[in-house]
């Protein structure tokens, strides 16, 4: 099988004023000079994405949303939809971040919507999965993370279309990571279930780990068997950090 491109993606979470612009002028920057040999991606809030497209112009950088709803328009107040991020410059977006299964009591069934929403607006999806600390205590994370595959990933998703993200609930803004042995066997386990239901387009589907990376970690995870790439929180936000990220997938 062909090497799968790495992608690095920041989700910036409910940070960032216009003012933020000055990290992604300072990354491009470090981008256009270094040319990393991953694809680089920055999910800031809604309300940046057409400032960071703006800012991101001759740049390989691309720019994404956090969530979308799963129609294209409606009563729906608050909402955003996968076209309105398209229309504001995004080319991606993260669905079923475990942020939003807590706090928004997301199910498996709305992330399919939500992915599917932004497959139909010409999105890629992100589609996110991982176990509590409870799950994994309990020793069920790899029938926690197949049962969400399975929930979570419409029927015509392709490489082109589609990204899985692996975000251990627990390692999520601790600083604690998963030994590289534990991360391999969760993303073999993910490649496996891919491979099963999508053949070849499985095969080539990029399965990103999340979870408290940071620059001194980010080669040890880029090393492991089956990760192509990361889903980065706190460390995205400030450009240098990013950086240190991105360039351990040069
Ligand atoms: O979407 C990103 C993840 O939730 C990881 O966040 O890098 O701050 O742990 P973190």
């Amino acid at each position: 099988m062909a090497r799968v491109k790495a992608l690095v993606a920041g989700n910036w979470k409910m940070n960032g004023l216009k003012a933020s612009k000055k990290e992604l002028t300072a990354l491009a920057k470090k981008l256009g000079k270094e040319k990393p040999g991953c694809d680089v991606l920055i999910c800031p809030p809604a309300t940046l994405i057409a400032t960071l497209k703006d800012a991101a112009k001759g740049t390989k950088i691309a720019i994404g949303g956090q969530d979308c709803h799963a129609k294209e328009s409606g009563a729906h107040t608050g909402d955003v939809s996968a076209e309105m991020l398209k229309d504001a410059g995004a080319s991606y977006v993260i669905v079923g971040h475990s942020e939003r299964r807590a706090d928004h009591g997301e199910t498996d069934a709305d992330v399919k919507a939500k992915a599917e929403a932004a497959h139909r607006a010409g999105l890629v999806a992100i589609v996110c999965v991982g176990e509590t600390e409870a799950q994994r205590d309990a020793g069920e994370t790899l029938k926690i993370i197949k049962g969400q595959l399975k929930g979570s990933l419409p029927a015509g998703a392709t490489a082109k279309t589609t990204v899985i993200a692996y975000e251990p609930v627990w390692a999520i803004g601790t600083g604690r990571t998963p030994t590289a042995d534990d991360v391999a066997k969760v993303h073999a386990a993910i490649r496996k279930a891919l491979d099963a239901r999508f053949g070849a387009e499985g095969a080539k589907m990029r399965i990103l780990y999340g979870g408290s990376v940071k620059p001194s970690n980010a080669a040890e995870l880029m090393a492991v068997p089956n990760v192509n790439g990361a889903l980065v929180g706190g460390a995205s936000l400030k450009a240098e950090d990013f950086w240190g990220i991105v360039s351990a997938y040069a």
